[in-house]
């Protein structure tokens, strides 16, 4: 090999790829070099060769520095949700650390240290051009600037010395993410600040270095790499990962902008954004489950030290955080969550691994190869990149969960160390060399005459090389000229459009999008210029406005615009709904009217100029919309509580769980509907109160009721049920959309015929919970017969049904008591058997029949500490079963736990729904206590009844009962000893009066006395019916004025109603109590005076 060559390869194996993961460098001798020309783009300038393989070295310090990622956090102020909720902040900072405080247990608290930490939840107020800024000068308040100044300045150095820089915002929804790399309106985050800085550095600099910069903008959905620069249709869907033994990992076909300006990457970023939304709303994906990622490619050319730097800037906006799978009591039957972000399970997972890798552990395995996003970020974890992560918080006690499992992972990034090294190429100079040599060697050819042709064979590689290098500079040269001119005539196309835009928002009305995700709200407007305009899904034609969607047809309404007057005409069988309401007819539409068209396609309707004044759009968001479509389904919190900071916080976090779930309620039934799948989905608010059986007024929880339109099957699922299963409906209808193209030709190949254990619209029937009904257990601890008429109430609070059921005391043999078995005082059961029968007799006018005869239904129950649920026997086809079932129940030693236990709760009877296909539910007699003749023991003392509780609050409560039966037996004693005095006294009476002389047998006051507690007791329990049906009775959801007028007065009288019976029986049980007294002190009277 001659010197020259020897010097070539030396010189490439110090080279550096441009390329993140060009590590591995391929070279053969000098000849055989070949320089790809075409590859210089599309593998960001990597050079190849293709014979030897030698692995690529970086300088010596290079590599002895380790990079490890640098983690910053941030905190936002609290948002409207969370001050509405009256949120506490639980987050709080002192220099670089930052501790979080569990709100539950205020002696739990966990503190992290990162390499920055910033307060951006409070301190801050809006200066007059909109910059969120402190309060004071030097206040802690960390504001956009000072955020770029810690890690954008950073990346911007790393790049201009040549390394590759990562920047990651990770955190869960809405905690601020897209704010600190994108920002809102004035307030830039760091991608455009990193961006203008970038280019004024490049401007002062351009004495000492030319440069390029090249931007590329993507997202990833569900796997799927979306070019968000990409022109027309060509280009347009899905693009492939790629792997080169050179390269790495690369996006196959991604646009690659050449730029010169910030303002022309600012306008790429708003054009991108644009292909966000639009893909959001076309694919009807959840822009939060997505990644962006923004690359800038950055080529330094030095000339007079002919070196060329490259680097790579990865700018990624991950996708929310929160946790994607359901707690495994609630797992679903299909493959959950995993699909819903791939890329970012795996993404923790590369940085567990990685982490482990720091600490030494030995790790077999780093999974970058299980998702899109993690190949392509190979070299950011681990790899050829300075790298720095910002986690972003929410600071509300109702985040804690989240907020603490984004720290968690923060902690464990801190840990990775890469290896960076600065991507420096000295081609430049060998080319300057080279030439040099040849020169040289020309010279010496001459003089040599003979001698010439030798030299002349050994310098032939090396004109060869030298004209490949002279060709391959001209060409670099050329080309990024020639893409820098197309770039810019496109960006004045781009401009011209914005331009146009600007000047036809201030001549006609139009609508803007409203997107759950702020980032992409207000991106789209579409005008409504003079005359008439479908609008769907029809193509941009002359009269038309195009819009995709779900549930959007061809012709799906019609504006006009007459008279600077706007109307909308839904076209027949599509949907649309103004301002929350649905409307068939031809609407006239005011500015700042809310318009949704098909399942979820949200606008704001932006009247004429002279119509706008100076009114704040930003409050009409996309939860405005949301709460304004569940008002009018009657879900809502009331004018004034919205504001206040009393809401009660749980029925807030259901109403935001109402409002969250609508539109993806919306889409499924939509999604149902085109793909025929003859399900209906339906959001119901479950009153847990219903299944508690101290009845309190306890939390709400959302539910979908699922129901097959054909066969009348019903489901329930569970909020975190639904929203997998939605996921992978999506995932169903996207694929049924891409075989829609094809399905012309294949027939019968769909998407919508999937076998019946994937398809996420389908679960095999089960038995289903109808409603319950509360019988009061209070009358047996007065051993009082009960017989009541129970209804059962579904979740919503409907009738489901009329039970009737008995609570009977009776002895051990089942036998019942009498009336002189009844206790005024029901400690007197303390310690002894207490024997009751709980009779189910009859349940009537079934809804649940009613609405399918095919199905059937089974009472379930728990009494007391029975450790399994009990069941009667299933009952079919019948509206108004005889259910006849009885169940003896004994406590052998009633202990003061059962006693409060009868006096303060009910059996919960639970309504369980049979459908054709699912098995009846079976009373499992595991672990419950009985005897030989069927007797169900409660209440035994013994290692079944112990409930696993810290052992020291079972202590205090044993000794706390202990104490009771202590005092209750001196009680009892006394008792016992003043009996016993007044009999002493009434046998001298006796024996001494007159009193033998044929008086009649009086029923004693004691009898008395529990004759009035019965019917006190039986006229509560009407009470307490009475106050439930207030407690339930709500508006009609279409109530107008006059219906809430009628409303207040309904109420009004059940009140009165209520407050007359309660009044009527206190007054009832004073009177006999009264009466009792009265009678007993005549008698003492008699007897005693
Ligand atoms: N530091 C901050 N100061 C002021 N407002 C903020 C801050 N961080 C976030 N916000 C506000 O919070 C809202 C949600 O923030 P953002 O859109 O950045 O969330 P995100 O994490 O990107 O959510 P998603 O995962 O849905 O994209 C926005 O309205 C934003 O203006
Ligand atoms: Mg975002």
């Amino acid at each position: 090999m001659s010197s020259n060559a020897s010097k070539l390869q030396s010189s490439f194996e110090a080279t550096q790829g441009s390329n993140l993961h060009c590590q591995v460098f391929t070279c053969v001798s000098p000849a055989a070099l070949n320089v790809s020309l075409s590859a210089c783009y599309s593998t960001q300038f990597a050079l190849l060769c293709s014979d030897c393989l030698l692995t690529m070295r970086a300088k010596a310090s290079d590599m002895h520095g380790k990079d490890c990622v640098k983690v910053a956090v941030r905190v936002r102020p609290f948002n409207k949700r969370e001050r509405d909720a009256g949120s506490h902040c639980v987050v709080s900072m002192v220099s670089s650390s930052i501790t979080i405080q569990d709100p539950r247990d205020s002696q739990t608290r966990r503190s992290f240290c990162f390499d920055y930490a910033y307060w951006s939840h409070s301190g801050f107020s809006r200066d007059r051009r909109g910059l969120y800024v402190p309060e004071e000068e030097g206040g802690r308040y960390a504001d956009q600037d000072s955020v770029f100044q810690d890690l954008g300045e950073g990346i911007l150095d790393n790049a201009l010395q040549g390394y590759n820089a990562t920047l990651l915002a990770y955190g869960q929804t809405g905690s601020g993410k897209s704010y600190s790399m994108v920002g809102y309106g004035p307030n830039k985050g760091l991608v455009p600040k990193l961006c203008d800085r970038l280019f004024e550095a490049i401007r002062e600099n351009q004495d000492t270095r030319q440069c390029q910069v090249f931007f590329s903008m993507m997202e990833i959905y569900n796997e799927q790499v979306i070019d968000l620069l990409s022109r027309g249709s060509r280009t347009s869907g899905a693009l492939r990962v790629r792997e080169e033994q050179h390269r790495g990992f690369y996006v196959e076909g991604l646009r690659t902008v050449p730029c010169d300006s910030a303002h022309q990457v600012e306008q790429l970023m708003e054009q991108g954004t644009r292909t966000r939304t639009t893909a959001a709303t076309h694919m009807n994906a959840n822009s939060s489950r997505s990644h962006m990622l923004i690359v800038l490619q950055l080529k330094q050319i030095f000339s007079k030290e002919s070196i060329t730097k490259q680097s790579n800037i990865n700018l990624v906006d991950l996708a929310g955080s929160e946790r994607q799978r359901s707690s495994g009591s609630e797992a679903d039957r299909l493959k959950e969550g995993t699909a819903i972000n791939l890329s970012l399970t795996t993404l923790g997972n590369v940085i567990s691994a990685l982490a482990d890798v720091a600490v030494g552990k030995k790790v077999v395995h780093i999974p970058y190869r299980d998702s899109v996003l993690t190949k392509l970020l190979q070299s950011a974890l681990g790899g050829n990149s300075r790298t720095v992560m910002i986690a972003t918080l929410s600071p509300a006690d109702i985040c804690f969960e989240e907020s603490l499992s984004t720290l968690r992972y923060a902690e464990r990034a801190k840990r990775i160390q890469n290896k960076a090294v600065v991507n420096e190429s000295p081609t430049e100079r060998l080319v300057k060399e080279l030439k040099a040599e040849n020169a040289r060697l020309l010279q010496r050819l001459s003089r040599l005459g003979q001698e010439g042709r030798r030299a002349h064979d050994e310098t032939k590689e090396l004109r060869q090389l030298l004209t490949h290098n002279e060709l391959q500079i001209r060409a670099i040269q050329t080309l990024w000229e020639q893409h820098l001119q197309e770039a810019l005539k496109d960006w004045e196309q781009q401009y011209a459009n914005i331009t146009q835009e600007r000047r036809m928002m201030q001549m006609h009305p139009y609508i803007l999008n409203i997107n759950e995700d702020a980032q992409l709200s207000g991106v789209v407007k579409l005008f409504i210029q003079e005359g008439e305009w479908d609008i769907g899904l029809c193509d941009s034609s002359l009269s038309s406005i195009s819009i995709k969607g779900l549930g959007i047809q061809e012709r799906h309404a019609v504006f006009r615009n007459e008279q600077r007057r706007v109307t909308l005409t839904p076209q027949p069988g599509s949907k649309v709904i103004v301002n929350g309401h649905a409307v068939s007819q031809t609407a006239e539409l005011q500015h700042l009217d809310r318009l949704v068209l098909g399942s979820n396609c949200t606008y704001l309707f932006i009247g004429y100029p002279s119509e706008r004044g100076g009114d704040d759009w930003s409050r009409y968001d996309y939860d405005y919309f949301q709460s304004e479509l569940a008002a009018a389904e009657g879900v809502h919190l009331g004018e004034s509580s919205a504001e206040s900071t009393h809401t009660d916080p749980s029925l807030l976090a259901v109403f935001y769980d109402y409002i969250k779930l609508m539109p993806m309620v919306a889409e499924a039934n939509q999604m149902s509907q085109e793909l025929s799948k003859e399900v209906e989905f339906k959001l119901e608010i479950k009153n847990l109160a219903l299944s508690d059986p101290k009845g309190h007024d306890l939390e709400k929880e959302i539910v979908c009721r699922v129901t097959s339109t054909g066969r009348k099957q019903v489901w329930i699922w569970s909020k975190t049920k639904f929203v997998n299963r939605k996921f992978l409906m999506e995932e169903v209808y996207q694929q049924h959309q891409a075989e829609q193209s094809e399905i012309n030709r294949v027939e019968g190949l769909s998407a919508a015929a999937l076998p019946r254990d994937k398809d996420p619209f389908w679960d095999p029937v089960e038995p289903l919970l109808l409603g319950t009904a509360h019988l009061w257990l209070q009358s047996l601890a007065f051993r009082i017969p009960l017989e009541e008429q129970l209804e059962v109430l579904g979740s919503e609070g409907t009738e489901e049904a009329i039970l009737q059921a008995q609570l009977v005391p009776c002895n051990s043999t089942g036998l019942p008591l009498g009336e002189d078995d009844i206790l005024i005082d029901p400690s007197e059961l303390l310690g002894r058997r207490l024997d009751f029968q709980l009779v189910l007799e009859q349940c009537c006018g079934l809804r649940w029949i009613r609405e399918a005869r095919n199905r059937g239904v089974q009472f379930g129950f728990r009494m007391f500490d029975c450790s399994q649920p009990l069941y009667t026997p299933a009952v079919w086809h019948n509206l108004n079963p005889l259910l006849d079932h009885r169940v003896h129940f004994a406590s052998v030693h009633t202990s003061q736990r059962l006693l409060d236990y009868l006096q303060s709760s009910a059996v919960v009877l639970e309504l369980w729904g049979l459908q054709e296909g699912c098995t009846d539910l079976v009373s499992s007699l595991e672990g419950v206590r009985m005897t030989t003749d069927g007797v169900f023991i409660i209440d035994e003392e013994g290692p079944t009844n112990a409930v696993p509780v810290n052992s020291a609050e079972l202590s205090c409560s044993v000794r706390a009962l202990l104490q009771d039966v202590e005092e209750l037996k001196s009680d009892n004693a006394l008792l016992k000893k003043e009996n016993q005095c007044l009999r002493e006294q009434l046998n001298t009476t006796k024996n001494g009066g007159d009193g033998g002389r044929g008086r009649p047998l009086r029923p004693s006051c004691d009898a008395e006395f529990a004759r009035a507690l019965k019917v006190f007791y039986h006229s509560m329990t009407s009470v307490r019916g009475q106050l439930q049906r207030l407690r339930r009775h709500r508006p009609s959801e279409e109530s107008d004025l006059l219906g809430l007028r009628l409303f207040i007065d309904e109420q009004g009288r059940l009140m009165r109603d209520f407050s007359e019976q309660l009044e009527q029986s206190v007054s009832t049980l004073k009177h006999d109590v009264a009466a009792i007294v009265r009678r007993k002190r005549e008698r003492s009277g008699i007897w005693f005076d």
